[in-house]
């Protein structure tokens, strides 16, 4: 009997073990200030922030602007620019008929940095999975 309980308790600790090292495998390390964004990373944060971009596009669903998705679909077939479109060096070409709407927003990206409209662009791309 008591080298039931023994093995019991081994077993016990055993798959105690084993949980807690796959749930620390599964913890995303912890983002420290100085590490230096990806663009796609850097690209997300603008999205979300400052570029305000997220009220008129979501990743995979037609809002009032196009998704993320579509953008970045017709800019690869259509082999597109969007870091010169951003700076209003070059016409739209997801759905021109709407520019008006994106146009407004053009006075904003046109004095972000050329590291920040890349980040935009990888960002928009990497939703395209
Ligand atoms: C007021 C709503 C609105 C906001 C805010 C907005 N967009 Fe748009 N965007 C649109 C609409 C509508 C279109 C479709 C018209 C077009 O294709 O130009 C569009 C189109 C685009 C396109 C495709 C342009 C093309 O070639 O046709 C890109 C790239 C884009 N937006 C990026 C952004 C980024 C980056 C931001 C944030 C800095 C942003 N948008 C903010 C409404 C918006």
């Amino acid at each position: 009997m008591k080298k039931l309980v023994l093995l019991a308790t081994v077993l016990l600790a055993f798959s105690c073990k084993k949980e807690s090292q796959e749930s620390f495998g599964n913890q995303t390390p912890v983002a420290t200030e100085e590490k230096e964004l990806t663009p796609e990373e850097l690209g997300k944060v603008i999205f979300e922030g400052k570029g305000n971009c997220i009220s008129c596009h979501q990743i995979d669903s037609k809002t009032i602007g196009p998704s993320l998705v579509e953008i970045a679909k017709i800019y690869k077939e259509k082999n597109g620019n969007m870091v010169t479109f951003l700076k209003g060096e070059s016409d739209p070409i997801v759905d021109p008929e709407q520019f008006v709407l994106m146009q407004a927003n053009l006075a904003l990206t046109k004095n972000f940095t050329d590291k920040e409209l890349q980040g935009l662009e990888a960002y928009i791309n990497s939703n395209l999975k």
